[in-house]
C-alpha cells in the first residue's frame, strides 16, 4: 500500500497551509497561510520530502484539488510545500466540518452548550456521524497512499480524531502522533456524547501511538474521559505528552516594524486620540472568546470608574470565522450591538469609546499589539491563545495583560497576567482598572516576564519536539 517514493513525515489537517479563489476569468489565485505548522515543516527543512494532507475547505479549494488530479498541488502556489488536497463530497465535508467538528466536538470541548435545549443528538446528528466516519476514511486511505514504509504522521486536531486508529489499521508500520489543538472536556461534559460516539472518539485518537495537548490540563482531561468511558488504564499503550505551542518572536518582530503596520498605527492613533490609554483585544470571532462579556466588562469599567472616560478607548478587533453557522453569525450581531450601545451611552464629539474593526488586517492586528497598554484576552475557554502571547513579544513600551484562567496561555503567564474569571464581568472590569492603572515601570517588567514565557517554545521547535517524541 505504501507508495514507492512514499514521504518520511507527514502532516494531516482539515485547513491546509494553502487556499484557493476561482477569478471572474476562471482561473485560480492561491493565498498562503501561517501558523505553527507551516513554520513546523519548513524547520525540518527542504530535502525532506514531507507531504501536508488537507481538505478542500471551499469552491476555488475544489477546483484546485480537481487540476491537481489527486496528485499534489502546484509548487509555486504552496512555496514548495508538497500538499496534497483532499476533494472530499461537499455535502460529506459540510456535515463532518460543520455538522459534527464545529457544531458539536468544538462546542464540548469548549463547553458552549445551553444545555436545557441543547444539543439534540437525534437521527439527524448520527447522519451527519456517518459523514465525519467518511471524512475521517478520506484522510486516512491519503495518508496511507502517500507515507512511506515506517513514516511518521502528524494527525492535527478535532476534526481528525478518527484518522488515527483507520490509518492505525490501514498501515501497521506507522509512527502515528495525534494532536490537539483545542481544549479537552472534562469527563461529564464529555459524556453528553453518546457512549458509543465518546468511545469511538477517544479509541480513534487511541490509535495513535502518541496523543499530544497544548498544556497538561487539557491532557489529563483526555486521559479522565478515557478512564471514564473506557475504564482504568491506557488500553493501547499510547503516550501523552503536552507541547505548549509558544509565539514566534523573530517572525513577529520583523513583520511588526514593516512600513505598512507603521502606516496603521498612525491610522489607529488618529482614532484614538491624543494622551488615551488603550485597551486591545484581537480575536476570531469565535463564540469561546467571550468578546461580548469582555464588551460588558468594559462598560462596566466605564459605569463604576468614571475617570476613565474619555481617558481610555477599547480597540476590538474581531474578525469574521465560521460565517456558515447561524450561531456565529448571531454572535457577530451581538458583538456589534453592544459595541454600539456602548458607543452610543457614553460617546462624546471628540471620544469613540469602542473602536470596533470587523475585517481581517493583520497588519492593523500587529499595529494594536505595538501600542497596546492593556491587552484584553478573556475566553470562556481555549487551547492555548497565542494572542495573549503575541501582545507581550510585540508591544512597544510593555504592555499589562488581563488574561482568563480558562485559556491554555494561563498555565505559563499566569503569574504575569492579572487573571479573570471570564463569566464575572464585574471582576473583569476590576482587571481592567488594575491594568490601566499598573505603575508603567512595573507594567514594562511584567511584560518582559511575559514575552519570555509566550516564546519558550517557538512554533518550529514546538513541530520539531513533537517529531521526536514520536521517532526518537
Ligand atoms: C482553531 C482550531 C484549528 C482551526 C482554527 C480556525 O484554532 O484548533 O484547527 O483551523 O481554529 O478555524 P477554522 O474553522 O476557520 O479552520
Amino acid at each position: 500500500m505504501a507508495s514507492t517514493q512514499g514521504a518520511e513525515v507527514l502532516v494531516a489537517s482539515n485547513r491546509g497551509p494553502v487556499s484557493y479563489e476561482v477569478l471572474e476569468d476562471g482561473s485560480l489565485s492561491a493565498r498562503r497561510g501561517g501558523g505553527g505548522l507551516v513554520s513546523g515543516l519548513s524547520a525540518i527543512g527542504p530535502d525532506t520530502d514531507a507531504v501536508w494532507v488537507c481538505a478542500a475547505l471551499g469552491d476555488g479549494d475544489r477546483e484546485a484539488a480537481r487540476r491537481a488530479g489527486g496528485g499534489p498541488l502546484p509548487a509555486e502556489d504552496t512555496g514548495g510545500q508538497r500538499v496534497r488536497m483532499l476533494d472530499i463530497d461537499a455535502s460529506v465535508f459540510a456535515d463532518a466540518y460543520n455538522g459534527i467538528a464545529n457544531s458539536v466536538l468544538w462546542f464540548v470541548h469548549h463547553m458552549l452548550y445551553q444545555t436545557p435545549l441543547e444539543p439534540v443528538l437525534d437521527a439527524g446528528f448520527r447522519r451527519q456521524w456517518a459523514s465525519y466516519q467518511a471524512y475521517n476514511r478520506a484522510f486516512a486511505e491519503a495518508l496511507a497512499q502517500e507515507a512511506a514504509e515506517g513514516a511518521a504522521v502528524l494527525v492535527q486536531d478535532y476534526h481528525l480524531a478518527l484518522a488515527p486508529r483507520m490509518l492505525r489499521q490501514l498501515r501497521p508500520d506507522l509512527r502515528i502522533g495525534h494532536f490537539s489543538h483545542t481544549p479537552w472536556a472534562p469527563p461529564d461534559y464529555f459524556r453528553l456524547l453518546p457512549d458509543d460516539i465518546a468511545a469511538e472518539l477517544l479509541t480513534g485518537i487511541l490509535g495513535a501511538d502518541r496523543a499530544a495537548f497544548l498544556t497538561r490540563r487539557w491532557a489529563d482531561a483526555f486521559t479522565d474521559c478515557c478512564h471514564a468511558v473506557l475504564g482504568p488504564g491506557i488500553p493501547s499503550g499510547t503516550r501523552i505528552g503536552v507541547h505548549g505551542l509558544g509565539a514566534d518572536a523573530d517572525f513577529l518582530r520583523e513583520r511588526a516594524h514593516r512600513p505598512d503596520v507603521d502606516e496603521r498605527m498612525a491610522a489607529l492613533r488618529a482614532e484614538i486620540g491624543e494622551g488615551r490609554r488603550t485597551v486591545v483585544r484581537v480575536d476570531r470571532t469565535e463564540l469561546s472568546k467571550n468578546i461580548v462579556r469582555g464588551l460588558l466588562a468594559y462598560r462596566q469599567l466605564l459605569e463604576d470608574r468614571p475617570e476613565w472616560r474619555e481617558r481610555v478607548v477599547h480597540l476590538a478587533f474581531a474578525y469574521p470565522s465560521r460565517q456558515d453557522l447561524a450561531v456565529y453569525r448571531d454572535y457577530t450581531a451581538e458583538v456589534r450591538r453592544v459595541a454600539e450601545e456602548i458607543n452610543s451611552r457614553f460617546g462624546t464629539p471628540g471620544w469613540t469609546p469602542v473602536v470596533l474593526h470587523v475585517k481581517d488586517d493583520f497588519a492593523r492586528s500587529l499595529a494594536a499589539y505595538r501600542l497596546a497598554d492593556v491587552a484584553l484576552v478573556n475566553p470562556i475557554r481555549d487551547g492555548m491563545n497565542l494572542v495573549a502571547k503575541e501582545v507581550p513579544v510585540v508591544s512597544d513600551e510593555g504592555c499589562a495583560l488581563v488574561l482568563s484562567r480558562e485559556a491554555g496561555a494561563y498555565e505559563e503567564l499566569g503569574e504575569d497576567a492579572i487573571v479573570v474569571n471570564p463569566y464575572d464581568v464585574v471582576g473583569t472590569a476590576d482587571a481592567l482598572h488594575t491594568a490601566l492603572s499598573l505603575p508603567l515601570d512595573e507594567r514594562a517588567e511584567r511584560s518582559k516576564r511575559l514575552a519570555a514565557a509566550a516564546t519558550a517554545l517557538p512554533p518550529a521547535q514546538w513541530f520539531l519536539d513533537q517529531l521526536g517524541a514520536l521517532t526518537g
